[in-house]
């Protein structure tokens, strides 16, 4: 375009191929499960769901859980796991260089293998929101991490977050920025939620009621999302990459 005018038409042209990807998208995401000489590359394809609160299987882990459950629904060739942080002891401090005691050893360790393999093309976290803000565990995990930021391992998988909040305003959208932030540093290809609730991932309202279906909105939010994450990663695997 010249002198960056940005026309209706100039813009429509330079998106056509997106559009036209988006469109074979539906096909794609319908025949996942039958590969073909044109389908995308289906063999091992993997998301990993990681729940970030120190209390095991409570609503983080159930709402990661609907989000995974979300994905297999919408890409029935993507293959989903759920790692429960809860009860595990993760410190941030070794991403820094500082040691555990001599002989000790923490619970990140056995994830790295987990984390890093060709077969993982995206993960979700989820954290409870602590004081507007992702947890303690999540913000340790993320920082772990550095083990994979030098070499880029994590760069082209897609990512997606969710944040379980006690207040229906308590801090979601800023736990979920904040989750953002460290993952685009690994270069991974953040998402949202999809339509129609279309922003910027699973809002969990905790407060509505003792059963984490009784907030239906953060649920469609948390299914939405995992059907944008199953989206993207068959459209990245139809195009060959990043993530193929
Ligand atoms: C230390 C602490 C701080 C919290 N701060 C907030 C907060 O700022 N906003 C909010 O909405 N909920 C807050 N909560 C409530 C939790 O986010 C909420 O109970 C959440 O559902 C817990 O997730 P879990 O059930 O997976 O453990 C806080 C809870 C704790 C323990």
């Amino acid at each position: 375009m010249d002198n960056c005018e940005l026309t209706r038409r100039g813009f429509l042209g330079h998106t056509a191929p997106w559009a036209a990807s988006a469109g074979a998208l539906a096909a794609g995401l319908a025949t996942a499960a039958e590969p073909s000489g044109t389908a995308p590359t289906t063999v091992g394809m993997k998301v990993l769901g990681i729940s970030c609160s120190p209390r095991k299987g409570k609503t983080t882990s159930q709402a990661v859980a609907h989000c995974l459950d979300a994905i297999r629904a919408a890409a029935p060739a993507i293959e989903t796991e759920l790692i429960d942080l809860g009860g595990k002891n993760i410190n941030g401090c070794v991403a820094a260089g500082i040691d555990l005691p001599e002989g000790q050893q923490d619970d990140f360790l056995p994830l790295i293998p987990q984390i890093d393999s060709p077969t993982v093309r995206g993960i979700v976290i989820g954290s409870p929101v602590y004081f507007g803000n992702m947890s303690g565990l999540c913000k340790s995990l993320l920082d772990r991490f550095y083990v994979f930021h030098k070499e880029k391992k994590l760069a082209g998988k897609v990512a997606g977050a969710i944040a379980c909040g006690g207040g229906r305003n308590g801090g979601q959208e800023l736990t979920l920025r904040s989750i953002h932030t460290s993952l685009m540093s690994q270069q991974m290809i953040v998402v949202g939620d999809a339509p129609p609730t279309s922003h910027w991932g699973g809002t969990v309202w905790t407060g509505a009621g003792a059963e984490l279906a009784a907030d239906e909105f953060g649920l469609n939010t948390v299914k939405n999302l995992g059907k944008r994450i199953a989206e993207i990663i068959m459209l990245l695997s139809r195009a060959g990459g990043p993530s193929a």
